[in-house]
């Protein structure tokens, strides 16, 4: 990926050359001169050629506005050709916030909002990047927070990068190189079971998901060590579904655009561990990647088809369209046969109900853990990618119980998301704490939001990182 814009910091008197550019709460009373009433708002005086990012009602100052700031920001500067800023570091710490965050915050809204995905534009933009300058008296007592931003956003763009990347380009097989390549960077270890092997271990759910498909599925696994005491992982298992036709179960012309973005939850996992390795997170760490492509042909699954999990419980496919929690069934059950998980969570774009139910501001999350849970919705409400959690009740059950196999795919429209959770916590064992991120609401954007353009989002790398943080 080309940088769109890099970042230093240095002192006010070591700058040379830019725009100035400071930061001001946005007054009650707007005036022509006055900053911006949104935060990301920039006001541009020519006559000093000094321009003002506003953060928005002071009482409302937040890291979460700093980033959508600092988004805004990076993307009027490229809009308006501009080589080399510096940013006033003096003028963020007038807002009141702790430095360290809010420069942590302005960074990474900096370098998220500078992405773009342009690998398959012929119209090459050879502008060099933007030369952003933080200006601060003690450079050297911001640098931790700048780096810690950049190894983030790095693995968010990440995220992006793969997620944007349509599926004859990105195929099970592809990933699992792509993968394989990631883990060249010290800290990670990569593991690939190919569908020969997954066939013969009886991971009959994965293969079947695949079976329509030219290219065949991978389990892929990073293991991140941590601080090398050997404790039990964690363990992140995402869902790489490279394109999802809805198989036999077929999606209509309109629900089939956008389902290259049905890998979005194993982009997270992989972003996550690759973030983890570079800073150094304490905490073992597993990430298991479930990658099938859902295509017709004749050698496809098709409902009714009875599958042997590698659990050892038989499903009856009702839906193919309901693929994801399929492969993820197989996924579930072998990293808690292989490495003897603390916790496991996973995340998946698993279902459009979830959609129905609470739209594209948060995720929704399921878990047979109250704690589990409430540590990864604060992680949730701190990072802003915001989750809402589910019930999983027993009663739901009956939705998936199947006249012929132990359980079906999947229980009709009614509750689709918590149903999906359901068919997942029947490959979870009771005492193992597990959550389930369904993040199909929250994939791509379909606008421009403030550090995001439109497409794939990247959400759950920042989410997980600030649950890891906040775990060591
Ligand atoms: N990948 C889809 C879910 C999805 C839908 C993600 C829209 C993003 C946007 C998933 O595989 C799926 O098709 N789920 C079905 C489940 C149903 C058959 C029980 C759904 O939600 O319709
Ligand atoms: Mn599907
Ligand atoms: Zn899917």
């Amino acid at each position: 990926m080309t940088e769109k814009l890099t970042l230093d910091i240095l002192q006010p008197a070591d700058w040379k050359e830019g725009l100035l550019v400071g930061f001001a709460p946005a007054p009650a009373d707007q005036t022509l001169d006055s900053p911006g009433k949104e935060a990301g708002d920039v006001r541009l005086n020519p006559a000093e050629m000094k321009a003002v990012v506003s953060l928005g009602k002071p009482e409302k100052i937040s890291p979460e506005m700093v980033r959508r700031a600092g988004g805004l920001l990076a993307r009027w500067l490229e809009k308006h050709n501009v080589a080399a800023a510096g940013l006033d570091l003096a003028s963020l710490a007038a807002a009141g916030l702790p430095l360290e965050a809010a420069v942590r915050a302005l960074a990474e809204g900096l370098l998220l909002g500078a992405f773009r995905f342009a690998n398959h534009k012929s119209d090459k933009n050879d502008k060099g990047p933007i030369a952003v300058s933080l200006l601060a008296e003690n450079p050297a007592a911001l640098a931790p927070a700048v780096e810690m931003a950049r190894i983030t956003a790095g693995a968010v763009n990440l995220a992006r990068e793969w997620a944007h990347e349509p599926a004859n380009v990105i195929t099970p097989v592809t990933l699992a190189e792509r993968v394989q390549a990631l883990a060249d960077e010290p800290g990670l270890k990569c593991t690939i079971l190919d569908d020969r092997q997954l066939e013969e271990m009886g991971a009959g759910a994965i293969v079947a998901v695949g079976k329509g498909s030219n290219t065949p599925s991978r389990l892929i696994l990073l293991e991140h060590a941590g601080d090398g005491s050997g404790q039990p992982p964690v363990v992140l298992v995402g869902k790489a579904i490279t394109f999802d036709t809805g198989g036999y179960s077929l999606k209509s012309g309109e629900g089939i655009v956008g389902m290259k973005y049905d890998k979005s939850g194993a982009m997270a996992v992989i972003a996550t561990l690759a973030a983890a390795a570079r800073l150094k997170i304490k905490v073992h760490l597993v990430g298991a990647i479930a990658a099938a492509e859902n295509m017709i042909s004749g050698g496809a699954y098709r409902p009714n088809d009875i599958l042997k999990t590698l659990s050892g419980k038989t499903v009856e496919v009702i839906s193919t369209d309901a693929e994801g929690r399929l492969i993820l069934a197989d996924a579930l059950t072998y990293v808690q046969q292989t490495y003897k998980p603390v916790q496991v969570i996973d995340i998946a774009t698993l279902t459009g109900g979830v959609i129905t139910a609470i739209g594209n501001v948060r995720a929704g999350i399921l878990s047979n853990n109250d704690a589990l849970a409430a540590a990864l919705c604060a992680a949730g409400e701190r990072t802003f990618e915001r989750l809402w959690r589910l019930p999983l009740d027993e009663e739901y059950f009956e939705q998936i119980k199947s006249d012929d196999a132990d359980i079906k795919n999947s229980g009709g429209s009614k509750a689709s998301p918590v149903i999906g959770g359901m068919f997942l916590k029947q490959f979870v064992a009771d005492d193992l704490p597990w959550a389930h991120v369904d993040i199909a609401g929250m994939m791509n954007f379909d606008k421009d939001a403030p550090y995001c353009t439109k497409g794939a989002s990247g959400f759950g790398v920042r989410l997980f990182l600030d649950y890891l943080e906040h775990l060591a």
